[in-house]
């Protein structure tokens, strides 16, 4: 499968996105047994940003790492399109479209910039040149850092470089644990401006995303987990007109 160009910038063609979408249906997943995430249904679509909140330790990280074949599930479906994704290992989701970046642990810190980036790629020959070169130019603190070990870089810098990492292969489905998560206010604007345009270039987009006003206020869908469980959901903006809603999460309103 030869690398396409990324798709398009922001809003460039106005072109309906066509890639699959996810759909999870009815999915438990937890830890040794014991399930954490109970009947939880979403559906991501293409050139969507579908944004998940909750508050702490509603299993919103779990969900994500049943999603991506990190954590084995116990009942329920993951869809990509029309195919059964259930359970399969992340190094075939990767080959099929779908890119992951944890909450941790989502850049080698002893490897260099280029190194995180050409592993991205492993599943194509060749050095993946003229994609790093792409990713540069949307992500151009990388570009002068390439021969840096990871762990020099700052902590927005290290978030784009695992945006970068997981964007090598031109994903159809993005999914991003908090990926604004200890950053600088500064750095989480452009952090978060990144995500928005990567949306906007075509893959579905499933973030989990612990400022719910930011996340709500751009999601076009979003759904609100508790204990587990599906509870609401809806446009983000109009979750935001929930007071109960923002008192939970956000407080104050
Ligand atoms: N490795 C693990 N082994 C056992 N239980 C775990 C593990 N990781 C998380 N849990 C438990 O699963 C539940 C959900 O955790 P999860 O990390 O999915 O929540 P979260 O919604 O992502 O929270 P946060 O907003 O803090 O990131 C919690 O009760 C947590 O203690
Ligand atoms: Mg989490």
């Amino acid at each position: 499968m030869p690398p396409e160009p990324l798709r398009g910038s922001p809003g460039s063609n106005g072109s309906v996105p066509t890639g699959p979408t996810l759909t999870v249906e009815k999915l438990t997943v937890g830890y040794g047994g014991t399930p954490v995430v109970q009947e939880v249904s979403i559906r991501a679509k293409p050139g969507e940003l579908t944004a998940i909140v909750g508050p702490n330790g509603a299993g919103k990280s779990t969900l994500l790492k049943g999603i991506a074949g990190v954590l084995r599930t116990t009942g329920g479906r993951v869809l990509l399109g029309e195919d059964d994704i259930t359970n399969v290992v992340p190094e075939r989701l990767v080959r099929l479209g779908i890119s992951y970046v944890p909450q941790l642990s989502n850049v080698f810190p002893s490897l260099s910039v280029l190194e995180n980036l050409e592993m991205g790629w492993y599943i194509h020959h060749g050095d993946g040149k003229e994609r790093i070169d792409q990713l540069c130019s949307m992500f151009p603190d990388l570009r002068s850092s390439l021969r840096r070990p990871a762990r020099t870089l700052s902590g927005g810098q290290r978030m784009m470089l695992a945006l970068a990492r997981g964007l090598m292969l031109d994903p159809q489905v993005l999914v991003l644990d908090e990926p604004t998560a200890g950053l600088a206010p500064k750095v989480v604007d452009e952090v978060w401006g990144h995500v928005l345009e990567i949306k906007a270039a075509g893959p579905a987009v499933l973030v989990v995303e612990q400022n719910t006003r930011r996340s709500l206020g751009d999601a076009d869908w979003a759904y609100v987990l508790t204990n587990g469980r599906n509870n609401l959901e809806g446009p983000g903006p109009e979750l935001l007109e929930d007071k109960d809603l923002i008192q939970l999460y956000i407080g104050g309103g």
